[in-house]
């Protein structure tokens, strides 16, 4: 912002006094990012700044205390206020060889500036990290994606399509994601929503695996399975990247201490599932189930499906005759391997313990698509096993089975329930599409879940 009011002149006269006649504590080089502690800085300090015609320069507060502390920038011809909004700003244009920055009042604390001419260091992402599920004491979480993997659509005569288990392709360089969790009590959002600031909270929980993942949508992502949280707590997350980068918060919550799911996840067959399942406790040491340690009992049937279907589904001649303006069978069978997997693992949740936080706002709220199961019912998979407990299921989302109809060809015959005979029984019916079968879009809530920690259907 530049500054214009009257009631800016003192700090003006404070910025050309310290400009003109203070000299310039350090010079701040072009693409680098320095940290400085109030404490061995004089306030105010002033700092060279490199010429550029695309210079930006962005600061980051490290702690709460140093909110009251002003950022004025010379470009050598104008003056400007960086404006911190919740401990971050920026400020991007020309500036001549006599550039400078002035920081004022920021006390004892410590912050960042960062100087670069290819755009902003400091942000926060727009993209927000992606909770997969939790237990009482564990949760699976993705940092935004950071790459995605574009697949060439094969051709006839020789169009192939991956098969049902095919290994994840090479991880593309990822950034350095640190992963942030805390409980409510701890106030994260009132603190700076810095990177630098973040990062000094004490994280609550042990990461036991942290991996690059390739999930069905082509999006890479960091993962991250985490444990030794509590019971019905509502968790804030946030993931840094790059140490400057800030994603989040979202929020999610722990389920009670009687909740007899164990995780499954990192499988490359169903690359999404990522949630708790009704399976016997896996054999210590593992913590949850993953792909060597998932019964062949469950996914030699799951890969056969999905072989089955590949070869019908290439019947049809892929590539060369067309089925739809919009699909190709790549995406058919992306679909129905999407849909298999969330019907095929069946998801453990419950009904959401109603806090005094979220008590008030969510009256309204929609119930979502839960279904209770008896202990030594049978399976909705008949490949799963009878479990001596009792569950609550979380019905996948009738959008998911829509998906596979709508890239599909007639001729495989997919037909999904619809709503007025008994969808519900089986799926979430109404979230993301209206209840009406083949309405996209105008569901109660637009989507699976929130980030406020709420989960309607299974479906990613
Ligand atoms: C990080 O926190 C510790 C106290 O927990 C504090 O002494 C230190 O100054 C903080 N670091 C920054 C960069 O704010
Ligand atoms: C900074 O340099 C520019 C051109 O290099 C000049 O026009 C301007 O007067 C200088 N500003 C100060 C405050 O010396
Ligand atoms: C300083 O910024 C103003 C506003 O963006 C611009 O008009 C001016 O040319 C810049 N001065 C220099 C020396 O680059
Ligand atoms: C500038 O930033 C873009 C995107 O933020 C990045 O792709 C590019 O590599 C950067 N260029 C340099 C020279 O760092
Ligand atoms: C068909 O495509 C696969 C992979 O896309 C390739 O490995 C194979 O060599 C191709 N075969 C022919 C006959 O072009
Ligand atoms: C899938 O393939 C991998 C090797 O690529 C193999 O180790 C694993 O056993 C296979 N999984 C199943 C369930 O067949
Ligand atoms: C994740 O793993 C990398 C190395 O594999 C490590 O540098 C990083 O600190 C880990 N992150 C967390 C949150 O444990
Ligand atoms: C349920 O089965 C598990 C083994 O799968 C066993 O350890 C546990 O004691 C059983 N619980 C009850 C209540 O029977
Ligand atoms: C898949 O096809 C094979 C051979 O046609 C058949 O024996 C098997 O039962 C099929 N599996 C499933 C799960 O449909
Ligand atoms: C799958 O195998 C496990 C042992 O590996 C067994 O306990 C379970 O009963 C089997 N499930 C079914 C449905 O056959
Ligand atoms: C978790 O806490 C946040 C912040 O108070 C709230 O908005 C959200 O609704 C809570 N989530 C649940 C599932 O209770």
């Amino acid at each position: 912002m530049r500054i214009t009011s009257l009631l800016q002149t003192s700090f003006l006269c404070l910025l050309s006094a310290s400009i003109t006649f203070a000299q310039v504590q350090q010079s701040l080089s072009l693409n680098s990012l320095s940290t400085f502690s109030g404490s061995s800085i004089s306030n105010p300090a002033t700092f060279g700044l490199p010429a550029s015609s695309s210079l930006t320069v962005s600061v980051a507060i490290c702690s709460s205390q140093a909110t009251s502390g002003r950022f004025f920038l010379t470009n050598g011809s104008d003056v400007f206020e960086i404006q911190l909004n919740t401990g971050f700003g920026s400020w991007t244009g020309s500036a001549a060889n006599n550039a400078s920055l002035l920081v004022e009042g920021v006390g004892q604390s410590t912050f960042e500036v960062a100087v670069s001419d290819n755009g902003t260091v400091h942000e926060i992402l727009d993209v927000l990290p992606l909770f997969g599920d939790s237990t009482a004491n564990q949760a699976i979480l993705f940092s935004p994606p950071f790459a995605f993997e574009t697949t060439p659509e094969p051709t006839y005569p020789n169009y192939s399509l991956p098969l049902a288990n095919s290994s994840l392709p090479d991880a593309p360089p990822s950034p350095t994601f640190d992963l942030v969790i805390a409980p409510l009590s701890a106030q994260l959002t009132s603190l700076p929503q810095t990177g630098c600031s973040l990062a000094n909270v004490s994280s609550t929980g042990t990461v036991e695996l942290n991996n690059t993942w390739l999930r069905g949508s082509g999006d890479w992502r960091s993962q991250w399975f985490v444990d030794g949280l509590s019971p019905d707590t509502n968790y804030t997350a946030y993931v840094i990247q790059d140490e400057v980068k800030v994603s989040g918060p979202i929020y999610f919550v722990t389920k009670s201490s009687s909740f007899p799911c164990p995780l499954v996840y990192s499988l490359p067959y169903c690359p999404s599932t990522a949630y708790a399942v009704p399976l016997p406790p896996p054999q210590s040491p593992a913590l949850a189930y993953d792909a060597a340690s998932l019964p062949t009992n469950i996914s030699d049937p799951l890969l056969q499906y999905m072989t089955n279907f590949t070869t019908m589904l290439l019947t049809f001649g892929c590539g060369r005759d067309l089925y739809s303006p919009l699909q190709t069978c790549s995406d058919c069978q992306r679909e129905y391997r999407s849909w298999l997997c969330d019907v095929s693992f069946p998801r453990c949740s419950e009904p959401s313990f109603t806090s005094s936080e979220s008590s008030g706002s969510n009256a309204q709220a929609p119930l979502s698509a839960l279904q209770p199961q008896p202990s030594g019912a049978t399976p909705r998979n008949p490949f799963f096993p009878v479990v001596n407990y009792t569950y609550t299921s979380l019905l996948p989302c009738l959008e998911v089975c829509h998906a596979v109809d709508r890239a599909c060809p007639y001729f495989l015959g997919i037909s999904c329930p619809v709503p007025q005979f008994n969808a519900d029984a089986s799926y979430g019916v109404g979230f993301i599409d209206s209840g009406e079968s083949g309405v996209v879009g105008h569901g109660t809530t637009g989507a699976a879940q929130d980030r406020w920690g709420n989960l309607w259907c299974n479906g990613n």
